[in-house]
């Protein structure tokens, strides 16, 4: 049964409940399942070898099908420690012949492991979510650099790595920037984790939400779709911000905007996603409430200090799965869930389909484009090209039933002059 060569997953045994997880998912991913279609048809990725670093979940599993089906040969590993969906990944090595390496709550050590298993696969393309591939590449195993033609990106963080390594001349390869596509961020980063978000902190505690204070760090795609979700739940939101701009904008939505010194002794609920470091640290949980909650959806798992936390405590201990608490010096408790990782991939399932089919859109047309534009394509970072951000956002309509109006030729006469005014 096992069709994947060297893999390294938790239990082939999962392939078939993780196959059905799959067709579950793949019936909201309309326009995924129309490019994969046209893959199967036209091989635009014959030959190609690609490295994945993703989250392995039941979504990222109907992009490498379609990969797949496009002709490439793909090596997939985990882009977080606990993010691994073990059925999925059974599944791929068992029904679909790709090789996986990643185990949900693996340890550092076998997570850089496992990366290095995926880009022997000596890729022509690597595919990031958090721009872990390409920093390996570039530092511990320049050998792979000769093959590469270019690489993709999913997410903020790692699109801010990836535009400091350009700045500073040591990119090597030409990335497109998946997360800058509007069918990208407008709707996964905010109404994706919006939601996955506040399902990964009521699976982690089943906790009520109304009537609770609950508070936003960050205000970016990410913070207003978890704020605008929180509120609907019936929580107190309270916003923290760096930057007046998304600070004004919080304002005028009708959320509080407070420094994190005035949330922390009023927060029922914290929740970080600002990709930023430190944003929870000990002078904030010297003052939180006893029972406080503490999580975080940003990329990585530095936006709590949680050694500070550590220290500050006398003792910790699992309470539920996903839910540490740090029993303070002064008998306080708070509760770290998921160990400060993505909250809403380590204790829930990640996005809902039905974003992520626009996401990976991106993520399969980004390297189509890639491949047909190496020539042209320098060391820097790319966004995708507005006609395919369009052509997506004219397939999911479709898919929902809906249409939108076509411009009439004196309309667009209108709008492309400067002489008409009232
Ligand atoms: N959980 C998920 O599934 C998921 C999905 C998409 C993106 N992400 C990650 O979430 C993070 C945020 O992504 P985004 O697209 O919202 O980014 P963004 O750039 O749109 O927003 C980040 C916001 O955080 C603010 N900020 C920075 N430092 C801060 C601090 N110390 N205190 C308060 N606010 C601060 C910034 O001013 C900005 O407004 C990134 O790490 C991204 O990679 C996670």
């Amino acid at each position: 049964m096992a069709r994947g060569t060297g893999s390294d997953i938790k239990d082939i045994r999962l392939a078939k409940a993780g196959r059905d997880r799959i067709e579950w998912a793949k019936k909201d991913m309309p326009v995924l399942r129309t490019i994969g279609d046209r893959f199967a048809r036209q091989k635009p990725l014959k030959g190609v070898r690609i490295a994945a670093c993703l989250h392995v979940t039941t979504e990222t599993s109907a992009l490498m099908q379609v990969l797949s089906a496009g002709g490439a040969k793909v090596h997939l590993c985990a882009s977080n420690p606990l993010s691994t969906q073990d059925a999925a990944a059974a599944s791929l090595v068992a029904h679909d012949g790709i090789s996986v390496f990643a185990i949900k709550g693996e340890n550092r050590k076998t997570y850089y492991g496992h990366i290095l298993q995926a880009l022997a696969v000596a890729p022509h393309v690597t595919m990031d979510d958090g721009a872990d591939l390409v920093s390996v590449i570039h530092t511990q195993k320049k050998e792979y650099l000769r093959d590469v033609v270019g690489g993709t990106e999913e997410t903020t963080t790692g699109v801010i790595r990836l535009r400091a390594m350009a700045d500073k001349k040591v990119l090597r390869y030409p990335i497109v920037a998946v997360n800058e596509a509007k069918t990208k961020h407008f709707f996964d980063n905010r109404y994706g984790t919006g939601q996955s978000t506040l399902d990964g902190i009521m699976r982690a505690t089943n906790r009520l939400l109304a009537g609770s204070c609950f508070v936003v760090a960050g205000y970016g795609w990410c913070g207003r779709g978890l704020a605008m979700r929180a509120r609907g739940m019936g929580a107190r939101v309270l916003v923290t911000e760096i930057d007046p701009l998304p600070a004004l904008e919080a304002v005028m939505d009708g959320f509080e905007v407070v420094r994190m010194a005035e949330a922390a002794p009023v927060g029922d609920i914290f929740c970080t996603l600002t990709g930023d470091i430190h944003v929870l640290r000990a002078e904030h949980f010297r003052r939180m409430k006893d029972g406080a909650i503490v999580c975080n959806s940003g990329h990585f798992n530095v936006e709590i200090d949680i050694p500070a936390l550590a220290r500050l405590a006398k003792s910790v201990r699992t309470v539920r799965p996903f839910v540490q608490e740090y029993r303070m010096r002064d008998g306080r408790a708070l509760h770290v869930l998921a160990e400060g990782r993505l909250v809403n991939l380590a204790a829930a399932e990640g996005h809902p389909a039905q974003v992520m089919d626009m996401s990976f859109a991106n993520q399969a047309l980004g390297v189509e484009y890639l491949l047909r534009n190496r020539k042209k394509l320098g060391n820097k970072v790319y966004g995708i090209p507005v006609p395919i951000d369009k052509e997506i956002a004219r397939l999911k309509l479709r898919a929902l039933g809906t249409s939108v109006d076509r411009l009439t030729p004196e309309q667009k006469k209108y709008l492309a002059s400067w002489e008409m005014g009232t």
